[in-house]
């Protein structure tokens, strides 16, 4: 793999045929940005954090460890006041405008709209009312997330997505937002990347409420499906033009191309991670939204292959993003790359990394596979789950003691990118 920068002029002078109407920008989250939320991560953050600083020095890498010491400080896995993107959205909108996006991926926190059972809560409905406003104000096309991983207390204390009166209860949700903002919103993401979070939450027993049992994380992934299903049906009853989809994390497997035995493992991990949930919700998508950061080897990697790495240590592999479009091609539904980026807080790779991923975007373009936006994760740097706060994400950073956000010049670089692609 080429790691060296190469000059921005040359790789953009080839970039000839995205679509005029592209969706460029950026993703966030609402408990990862918004600050003050309190859902069942927030309690599991307060009760974790001893154990996730004390785990720190296992974890991660010598090297890790000396760049971002404040993993060993419990207020890294507590989410808090986050980047208080609640109070701030305005300004944050202001920047991505500014950097030529004209799309933004936003979740809305189920936990703020129904803090009790069936209660909905106006004040926060329309403070979101506000805040898809705020971004339409700025030429910013609103792509919403009904449900980014975080459940209010309640839902969590009837059995979460164990439970299949969550089925019910989400699509009641649903059914109240779509009502509420069904003439502001016309692109809708169901749930975020469901498989990644059963595993996590079900089968390795790293995130809440850390369980490990295979036989819960294929009942969590069947209610997690019917509630798409469910809402999916709701939003299209209550506004029939509005785009319906969920965002879905695909890796690139490598197979060994010389040895079957690694062909048929790396068919089994596609089948299982990329397409089992696609397929059962296959006529229930108006677009699939891929959220892409992985690249696996399913056998060792070759030893001379010297990898780029994130500062979480994860290869960067932006070349995979084409094998994957392709295959999503088979579904025959325009594709929205909802999620795409890398912790990097020197921003030695991002603008590389971006520069590359889209020229990969504009080969599987060229073959004909229907890609209509890519959103960059993240606008800001933010609290990235059970490793808090030190990995940076953010095409903004964000001091998270003055809440200052600066541009990073990668975030230039991709305005530049999207200036030339718009440019033709
Ligand atoms: C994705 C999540 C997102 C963020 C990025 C880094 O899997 O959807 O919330 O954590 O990873």
């Amino acid at each position: 793999m080429g790691c060296g920068p190469p000059s921005l002029s040359q790789n953009i002078a080839t970039m000839t045929s995205f679509p005029k109407q592209f969706f460029w920008g950026a993703s966030t989250s609402s408990h990862q940005v918004e600050g003050g939320t309190y859902n069942d991560w927030s309690e599991w953050e307060e009760k974790n954090a001893p154990r996730l600083t004390r785990q720190a020095r296992k974890k991660w890498t010598q090297r890790q460890q000396e760049k971002f010491p404040e993993m060993f400080d419990e207020k890294n896995y507590i989410s808090g006041r986050a980047c208080d993107h609640y109070n701030r959205y305005e300004e944050d909108f202001d920047i991505a405008q500014r950097l030529g996006h004209n799309a933004h991926r936003l979740s809305l926190e189920w936990s703020r709209i129904e803090p009790e059972k069936g209660k909905f809560d106006e004040k926060e409905l329309e403070h979101y009312k506000n805040v898809i406003a705020a971004l339409k104000k700025r030429g910013l096309e609103p792509f919403v997330t009904l449900w980014h991983w975080t459940l209010p207390l309640w839902v969590r204390d009837k059995g979460g997505w164990q439970s299949s009166r969550t089925v019910r209860y989400f699509s009641r949700y649903a059914e109240a937002v779509a009502g509420y903002l069904k003439n502001d919103v016309k692109f809708w993401v169901t749930v975020n990347e469901p498989e990644m979070y059963a595993h996590k939450s079900y089968l390795i027993g790293v995130w809440p409420p850390q369980k490990r049992n295979p036989l819960l994380l294929i009942r969590v992934l069947c209610h997690l499906a019917s509630a798409h299903q469910e809402a999916y049906e709701c939003i299209k009853r209550i506004a029939p033009q509005s785009q319906v989809g969920i965002a879905k994390q695909n890796i690139y497997f490598e197979a060994h191309p010389n040895n079957t035995v690694t062909r048929a493992a790396a068919c089994v991990a596609d089948w299982w991670w990329n397409h089992y949930f696609l397929r059962r919700i296959r006529t229930y998508q108006d677009f699939i939204g891929l959220n892409y950061y992985f690249h696996r080897y399913v056998w060792s990697p070759p030893e001379d292959n010297a990898q780029n790495v994130s500062d979480m240590e994860r290869e960067l592999y932006p070349e995979g993003i084409y094998p994957v479009l392709k295959e999503l091609a088979c579904y025959d539904k325009p594709i929205y790359i909802t999620e795409n980026g890398l912790a990097d807080i020197n921003d030695t790779h991002r603008e590389w990394y971006i520069r590359e991923t889209s020229k990969h975007v504009r080969r599987a373009i060229e073959d004909g596979v229907d890609v209509r936006g890519y959103f960059h994760w993240s606008l800001l740097d933010n609290f990235e789950w059970d490793k808090g706060f030190w990995p940076r994400f953010g095409l903004v950073e964000v001091d998270y003691t003055t809440m200052k956000r600066t541009v990073r010049k990668s975030a230039e670089g991709y305005k530049t990118i999207i200036e030339n692609a718009s440019a033709r």
